[in-house]
């Protein structure tokens, strides 16, 4: 895979940002994923997860996905346009995440939006997933979920309509922010809106790809985080000592393989242990503490290193129950205000992709966004290996 640099056209920023409608799409892995956003305000962001496709096969299938993406984007949009309640022509610009994440699932949405801009002649911008990620624990979530939009609509794929919500940076403070997902697991100093610098990432497993594949050795379904979490809830975190790779490495890095190896050889010597139901919880209770303590840990000393007052974490994994009680306990502990991504954001979503696009937008120089697309902007080409900086 070729690796290179962000095509994004540059923005300049002003500070008096004006009030812009972005048209989101989020497809670089296996959620398909278009919002409407406005303003600050989510109107409407619609997600249609693949999960139950590519549990089948124990993991995310590229081809799969293109395909799924291909098929479900236009409904999807269809509805989160319909359910903001608005007109193609009132919107302001369209962004994509433009990368990281699996070549095919991002094209569809990247070209999606591309196409859309040129067709609707608004600016079009590419956004950095993980960038994306570090602004989701400013929504605040504010709508209930209404019970129509938990049902299957799409292909008979899981989706749902995150509530609506809204971002409010009112009092945003820099913070060291935990990115925690399947691909992922990365620690970033954003020091102020739109201004970070990445501390450190994982060497080898994201975190989430741990509890997936210590769970699969379990004989857990994929994705087999969530099935951990609930499981761990009746275990024994201390009933097996599994070790806490790179805890005390003096830098912000992560490792996991290591730790998976380690549930491996354990299971390959003892496996009977797989047979008693309340030894399975006490596993996954130990590898879930193995987890969030190296978690905690490395975020809680990045953050005392950097001189921040504030804590934020997002990514699928932020899910987990004793990673988000963790957090708050040693947080309230050591003073620091906590943010964590509402959990229907945690994991991929569009809500997030339109809420950065509309803060570049909204700060265009002099307030004064493009009459048209630049070519350079739908020139631009997906990036997978888009490293955050
Ligand atoms: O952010 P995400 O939806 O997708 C990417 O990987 O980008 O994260 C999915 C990951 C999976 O590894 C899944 O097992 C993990 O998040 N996950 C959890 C929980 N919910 C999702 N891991 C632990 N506990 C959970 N409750
Ligand atoms: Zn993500």
């Amino acid at each position: 895979m070729e690796f290179h640099g962000s095509t994004t056209p540059s923005i300049q920023y002003s500070t008096t940002p004006v009030p812009v409608t972005v048209l989101a799409f989020e497809t670089s892995c296996d959620e398909t994923s278009v919002a409407v956003v406005r303003d600050g305000k989510v109107l409407s962001s619609v997600v249609s997860s693949q999960i139950k496709l590519h549990a089948e096969y124990g993991g995310v299938v590229p081809e799969l996905a293109a395909r799924e993406h291909l098929r479900n984007l236009l409904p999807v949009a269809q509805t989160a346009l319909r359910e903001a309640q608005v007109g193609a022509n009132e919107l302001d610009g369209v962004a994509a995440t433009q990368g990281p994440g699996l070549p095919t699932a991002l094209l569809i949405g990247f070209r999606a939006a591309q196409a859309a801009a040129f067709v609707l002649r608004k600016p079009f911008i590419g956004i950095n997933h993980h960038e994306a990620h570090l602004y989701s624990p400013w929504i605040t979530v504010s709508g209930v979920l209404p019970a129509s939009c938990r049902q299957n609509t799409l292909h008979n794929r899981s989706d749902k309509k995150i509530p609506l919500g809204q971002a409010d940076f009112s009092d945003f403070e820099p913070n060291v922010s935990l990115i925690v997902s399947g691909g992922h697991t990365m620690l970033v100093l954003v020091e102020s809106e739109l201004k970070h610098r990445v501390l450190g990432s994982t060497m080898d497993d994201a975190a989430g790809e741990c509890f997936d594949k210590t769970g699969k050795l379990m004989g857990l379904a994929y994705p087999a985080g969530p099935e951990i979490d609930r499981l761990a809830e009746q275990g024994n975190p201390k009933a097996f000592d599994f070790p806490r790779p790179l805890l005390n490495s003096g830098n912000d890095d992560f490792s996991f393989s290591g730790l998976k190896t380690s549930v491996r050889y354990f299971l390959r010597d003892n496996p009977a242990l797989l047979d008693d139901a309340q030894k399975i919880r006490d596993l996954c209770a130990s590898i879930q503490a193995a987890i969030v303590d190296v978690l905690v840990t490395k975020t809680i000393r990045a953050a005392k290193r950097s001189d921040v007052r504030c804590v934020t974490a997002s990514g699928g994994v932020t899910c987990n129950r004793a990673l988000r009680s963790e957090l708050k306990r040693v947080c309230d502990r050591e003073g620091f205000t906590l943010r964590l991504a509402e959990r229907s954001l945690c994991t991929d979503n569009a809500a997030m992709i339109g809420i950065l696009a509309e803060r570049k937008l909204a700060q265009c120089a002099a307030g004064i966004l493009p009459a048209e697309p630049s070519s350079e902007s739908l020139d631009s080409d997906i990036n997978p290996g888009w490293v955050l900086a």
